[in-house]
């Protein structure tokens, strides 16, 4: 038994729900990556009381929240980092932006793809180019191309972008391999974001989250590591981040200067990250295992149908699936006239692939996979 309750549906409808509020009412979206779940009670509990207290001016974070997170990143990713290191910020997109943003003109910014697809946009918004390097996948496992990576740079070549858990893919990438990313990383001298978002959701109990900076520490003086409480515990509305830069001149670059550029993290954004890591652990583990059940119904369904693979996630909730043996232009089009959103890959840098957000009660999920199945009979 689940102590916390990841079954009963809740309706979204009417509350404002971007996932929900995209697509006619009769369409079930599972696309963008949010949760069907209410939040832990620990964090309406807190919420509730920043509520009742009833003032919402500017904040900043309190020195409990700098400690709490100095200890976890301590005692979770084994690493040891000031608090003047941590940057707060209302959300890692505009993170993204940060970082691309203080390149030189006409910088180019390795993205390997698939990719998250505001890794594929922030360059061209900050004016720098964008180059798309596939991954490879051997049927097995989603990695990084070194030859690909390699052979794309050039004089101007600033910044690779990493996701490690990879997002859309779900892959945890190993030691071994980080390593290597950080030779080729310190190699090339390129400047190097780390997104981590999907760090505390991980599904394989084989796979373990290494925060390449904290396991490389020659590349932290060029690494941006960008992390935030709001996809495992469901706050993405609420805005609440933070980067670590132990570089002091990169974080100064990097952190808009006078607050007039990027608006604060928002008075419940701090108390919900707060009340998250401080208490949340219970409820994470719980939605840990709800994940990798759901995450089971979507890989049976999957291989019942010749048309489509994946390659089972070892972290996030995310699934992603090859369709291209469907010989459609766009799957995602084709499910949404049966009444399915999906993640489209053609935004992620990867046509005829789809994307599903497996993190709902299992009835939804149930029947989200049975129009999947239905739309491609
Ligand atoms: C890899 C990755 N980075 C960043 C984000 C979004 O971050 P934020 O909502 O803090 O801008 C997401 C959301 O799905 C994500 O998957």
């Amino acid at each position: 038994m689940n102590p916390f309750d990841f079954t009963t549906v809740i309706d979204r409808s009417n509350t404002g729900s971007w996932k929900y509020e995209a697509f006619a009412p009769d369409v079930l979206p599972v696309w963008v990556a949010d949760m069907d779940f209410r939040s832990p009670p620990c964090i309406l509990e807190a919420l509730h009381r920043a509520v009742d207290h009833g003032i919402f001016g500017y904040s900043t974070a309190r020195k409990e929240l700098t400690t709490l997170i100095l200890e976890r990143l301590a005692t979770r990713h084994h690493w040891q980092v000031k608090a003047e290191d941590l940057v707060f910020l209302p959300g890692l997109v505009t993170a993204l932006n940060l970082a691309t943003r203080l390149l030189p003109e006409g910088a180019e910014v390795l993205i390997p793809t698939p990719a998250y697809p505001p890794f594929l946009t922030c360059a061209p918004h900050q004016h720098k180019t964008a180059i798309h390097v596939p991954m490879s996948c051997d049927g097995k496992s989603w990695t990084l191309d070194f030859d690909a990576l390699q052979a794309a740079v050039t004089p101007k070549t600033a910044l690779l972008i990493l996701c490690n858990p990879h997002n859309p893919t779900g892959r945890s990438f190993t030691q071994v391999e980080l390593l290597k990313i950080a030779h080729f990383v310190e190699k090339n001298n390129l400047l190097l974001v780390s997104d981590e978002i999907h760090c505390d959701i991980m599904l394989s109990p084989s796979a373990t989250h290494h925060s390449i900076a904290a396991i490389c520490p020659e590349i932290a003086a060029r690494t941006i590591t960008l992390l935030s409480p709001s996809k495992t515990f469901n706050l993405a509305g609420i805005g609440c981040a933070f980067a670590v830069i132990e570089n002091a001149d990169l974080r100064k670059r990097f952190t808009p200067p006078n607050d007039d550029l990027v608006p604060h993290v928002s008075q419940p954004g701090y108390v919900a990250m707060e009340a998250a890591y401080r208490h949340g652990e219970p409820w994470r583990q719980a939605l840990i295992k709800q994940l990798r059940d759901n995450c089971r119904m979507v890989e049976e369904t999957v291989k019942a149908c010749p048309s489509l693979s994946m390659i089972p996630p070892e972290a996030t909730y995310l699934a992603w699936i090859d369709c291209r043996a469907l010989g459609l232009d766009d799957p995602a089009a084709h499910m949404l006239q049966h009444k399915l959103a999906v993640g489209s890959g053609k935004y992620f840098g990867a046509d005829g692939f789809i994307r599903i957000n497996f993190a709902c009660p299992p009835v939804t999920l149930k029947e989200a996979l049975n129009r999947l199945t239905a739309s491609i009979k």
